[in-house]
């Protein structure tokens, strides 16, 4: 804090250019020398000091406690109060404005010196407790988003599972039903049992095979290590099959000329995002369409042909890119950069909390040094995910 910054504030020149001097001979440099409050408050905007040694009784509108006040609320900067003889009342007043420290007028050098550094050292320490208290809050925060932003990803994935199971379900449903026919109508015997066993055990695995792919799918990572972004492309698309064949959604993935794209990095985390990618499409198309069926008639048939998603795998330079493409309608003007902030969503209330793109940015590019945007095409958008290509790892 050598030659640290030091402004002025006092009404009386004489006093102000003995104060100045004894300053600068302990090696600080004076900004300048005030008379009055609203000068002072102008001044220490202007040359931000790392300290004002403030007269508390100033001639003028403005005394010196309020004009220390205004300092110290708008600029964080630590005051000192000079005084020479002061009332009780401004006193306690002052006390109110929590200053770094006060000096008699007629105070030798040494006092001087101790106060200004200690002032100094107090308010350094202060703002790094400030700054380490801030960026804790700031890691909470970010904590909770996540875990946020995990919990709706588990409810994607229930939903997910929920309709890759509709089918099995309703299989063993229409089979156990047949059993009590069967039996009225005596047609139950050793043959019909082991097919009704082994039918029943059949979508019974199918369904044991959701959960066990989910699982496999999309536990988090410990370590990145290369994998084919084609294949994990393809496996996350064929996860959500149930959902889009559902929804009458079309999904394309062409990788012209490409038989593997690979890239290092938390291939589940990957999924993750292709996933929430996909779920956004689906959700844009399906907003779409309802919309159109809403407002026309004639509009139907329209509606009829929305509902397709193109996933492009390509190379570009030393980057991997993925290119998801919909039909959706795109992102309304003027929302294109909130998109990516957290809590933002235009989702009907309760059915999306907004964190899905703000995730999958962090997962792409502070994890995999790789790059998340997007823009708008015609009749829809286009979300690009692009990550450094590595070689194809040694088997
Ligand atoms: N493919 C898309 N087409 C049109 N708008 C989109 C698309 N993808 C995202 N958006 C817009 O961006 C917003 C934020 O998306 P984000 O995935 O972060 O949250 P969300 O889908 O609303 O909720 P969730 O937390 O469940 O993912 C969406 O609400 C939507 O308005
Ligand atoms: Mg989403």
């Amino acid at each position: 804090m050598e030659g640290a910054k030091i402004q002025i504030v006092e009404d009386e020149a004489v006093i102000a250019l003995g104060l100045k001097t004894k300053v600068e001979a302990l090696g600080y440099t004076v900004t300048s020398i005030i008379a009055t409050g609203e000068e002072a408050i102008l001044a220490a905007g202007r040359d931000m000091p790392a300290l004002v040694l403030m007269d508390i009784v100033l001639r003028g509108k403005m005394d010196g406690v309020e004009a220390a006040k205004e300092i110290k609320d708008r600029h964080a900067i630590p005051i000192i109060y000079m005084t020479a003889y002061s009332g009780e009342k401004i006193l306690e007043r002052a006390q109110l404005t929590e200053p770094s420290g006060y000096l008699l007028k007629a105070c030798t050098n040494t006092e001087l010196m101790v106060t200004i550094k200690m002032s100094l050292y107090k308010h350094k320490m202060e703002e790094w407790r400030r700054k380490a208290e801030e960026a804790e809050r700031k890691r909470q925060e970010e904590k909770i988003l996540i875990e946020q932003a995990k919990l709706s990803a588990m409810g994607e994935m229930l939903r997910a599972i929920a309709h890759n199971w509709r089918q099995p379900l309703n299989a063993l449903g229409l089979i156990i039903q047949d059993v009590e026919d069967s039996y009225k109508f005596g047609e139950f015997n050793d043959e019909y049992l082991s097919e009704f066993v082994s039918n029943s055990m059949a979508e019974i695995n199918s369904m044991s095979e959701v959960i066990n792919g989910y699982r496999n799918l999309f536990k988090p990572d410990k370590e990145k290590r290369p994998f084919d972004a084609v294949e994990a492309v393809g496996e996350t698309c064929s996860f959500l099959h149930g959902q889009t064949r559902n929804l009458s959604v079309n999904v394309e993935i062409i990788h012209p000329g490409i038989e593997a794209l690979f890239v290092t990095g938390y291939i589940n985390e990957f999924r993750q995002v292709v996933l929430n990618l996909m779920f956004n499409s689906m959700d844009a198309i399906t907003a779409r369409k309802k919309a159109l069926r809403l407002t026309q008639n004639d509009t139907v048939q329209e509606a009829a042909t929305i509902g397709n998603i193109t996933l492009e795998l390509s190379r570009h330079d030393t980057m991997a890119m993925l290119k998801i493409t919909d039909d959706g309608g795109g992102v309304p003007e003027g929302l294109a950069n909130r998109i990516f902030e957290p809590y933002f969503t235009t989702r009907e209330q309760g059915s999306g909390v907004g964190v899905g793109l703000y995730l999958s940015k962090i997962l792409i590019e502070n994890q995999m040094d790789g790059k998340l945007y997007f823009e708008n095409v015609e009749n829809g958008a286009a979300f690009y995910v692009m990550l450094p290509e590595t070689s194809e790892p040694c088997k």
